[in-house]
C-alpha cells in the first residue's frame, strides 16, 4: 500500500513523533510505502511531496515542530472552490486538485495530523471519496471525540512553569499579575495549567465573568494579607474589545483597586520546544494505531484515547464539533472547593 502523511493547522510538539509512529509501523510492519506532503494540504494542493525513508523517521522523536511543516490551508474554502482563469474558463478547484494528486501517486490513504479545522477538511476529503484518518493534535486540547490531544501536555508544562516564575515576582513587588494562554475558543490550556501552578483567578471561554467579582476577589485577598494574585486568562475569553485579553483584564483591575499590575502574554512559546514524554508516547501510539487500522483498511475516521483506551470515531462527528469545557467539569467544582474564582 500507499500512504500519505501531512500535518496542518498550528504545530505543536509531537508531531515529529507522529509521523515516526505512522511511518515506522507502516515500513517496517506492513512493508507500506510513505510519502510525506509539504505545509499541510498546500503539499496536497501543489502535489509537492517526498517518499519518507526509514532512515529520514530516525532522530526525529524529540524534535518540536514538524519535519514536513505545515499550513493553515483550507482548501475547501467557499472562494476557493471554483477559480477562473483569466480566459474566462474555469480551473481545478483545490479539492479537484487534491483528488487527481491522490489518485496519480496511487495513493491508499492519506493520514491528516491536525486539530479542528484540519478534521473537518479531512471530513470532507473522506466525504468525496478519498481514503482519509485523521490524527488529533493541537497544544488547545478542542478535539472532539477524542480526551486528549497530543501537544496539550506539551504547552501545559511550558504554561505551567512560566506562571510558577511569575509567583516569586509578584510576591517581590506586591503585584497583580495577569497571563494570556492560548486555546483558541476554549479554556483547557488555562484550566489545567491554572490549576497547576495556582492561579488565584482562572478565566476560561466556558464561563463568563463579571468584572466586579475580578475586582472583589483580588480585593478580597488583599485584605486577608495575600501581598499578590496570578490571574490566568484565555486568549478566547468574550469581551468585546479590540485589546487583547490580557490588557483588558489588566485594565479592568487596574481601575477597580488601583493596584499594580502586569500582564504577561506567554504566545507561541507554549507551542514550540521538545515533547513531554507523554506526548512522545501518545503520538506514538495514535501513529501506531494509524498504520493498523490502513492495514485493515479502516478509513473515514479519526483515531481518538478514550480513558487510556486508544479507540476511533468517525470523522464526520470529529470534523463538525468542538470540545468545550462543561462549565461544572470536575476540576472546576474542585477548583472552586480551594477557593480558585472563575470571575463569576
Ligand atoms: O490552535 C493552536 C493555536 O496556537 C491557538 O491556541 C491559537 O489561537 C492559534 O493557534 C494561533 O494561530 P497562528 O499560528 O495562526 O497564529
Amino acid at each position: 500500500m500507499k500512504i500519505g502523511i501531512l500535518t496542518a493547522g498550528g504545530d505543536c510538539p509531537g508531531l515529529n513523533a507522529a509521523i515516526r509512529g505512522v511511518g515506522k509501523t507502516a515500513m517496517l510492519q506492513y512493508g507500506m510505502r510513505v510519502f510525506g506532503f509539504s505545509y499541510g494540504f498546500t503539499g496536497l494542493i501543489e502535489n509537492d511531496f517526498q517518499e519518507l525513508t526509514e532512515n529520514q523517521l530516525s532522530g526525529i522523536l524529540t524534535y518540536g515542530g514538524t519535519i514536513l511543516g505545515t499550513s493553515r490551508e483550507k482548501p475547501f474554502k467557499k472562494e476557493d472552490r471554483f477559480v477562473s482563469n483569466s480566459n474566462g474558463n474555469g480551473v481545478y478547484t483545490k479539492p479537484d486538485r487534491i483528488r487527481e494528486n491522490y489518485k496519480n501517486l496511487g495513493l491508499d490513504c492519506i493520514v491528516c495530523i491536525g486539530g479542528n479545522g484540519t478534521m473537518k477538511t479531512a471530513n470532507l476529503l473522506s466525504q468525496e471519496g478519498l481514503n482519509v484518518i485523521g490524527m488529533p493534535k493541537t497544544i488547545d486540547n478542542d478535539v472532539w471525540g477524542t480526551d486528549i490531544t497530543f501537544g496539550f501536555d506539551s504547552a501545559l508544562q511550558s504554561a505551567t512553569d512560566a506562571i510558577d516564575r511569575l509567583h516569586s515576582t509578584a510576591n517581590s513587588h506586591r503585584r497583580i499579575m495577569v497571563i494570556e494562554l492560548m486555546g483558541h475558543n476554549t479554556g483547557w490550556l488555562s484550566l489545567y495549567a491554572g490549576m497547576a501552578a495556582g492561579g488565584d483567578i482562572i478565566l476560561i471561554p466556558e464561563i463568563p465573568f463579571k468584572a466586579e467579582k475580578i475586582v472583589e476577589c483580588i480585593k478580597v485577598r488583599n485584605a486577608i494579607k495575600k501581598p499578590y494574585s496570578i490571574v490566568v486568562v484565555a486568549e478566547g475569553i468574550e469581551h468585546g474589545s479590540t485589546k487583547n485579553a490580557a490588557t483588558y483584564v489588566a485594565d479592568i483591575i487596574k481601575e477597580g483597586t488601583g493596584f499594580e499590575t502586569r500582564e504577561t502574554i506567554l504566545g507561541y512559546i507554549q507551542r514550540g520546544g521538545t515533547p513531554s514524554p507523554s506526548d512522545r508516547i501518545l503520538a506514538t501510539r495514535f501513529g501506531a494505531f494509524v498504520a493498523e487500522l490502513i492495514d485493515q483498511q479502516e478509513f473515514g475516521c479519526m483515531v481518538a484515547l478514550h480513558g487510556n483506551e486508544l479507540t476511533t470515531v468517525p470523522l464526520s462527528e470529529a470534523g463538525t464539533q468542538t470540545k468545550r469545557i462543561d462549565p461544572n467539569h470536575e476540576l472546576i467544582r474542585h477548583a472552586r472547593f480551594i477557593g480558585t474564582s472563575f470571575g463569576d
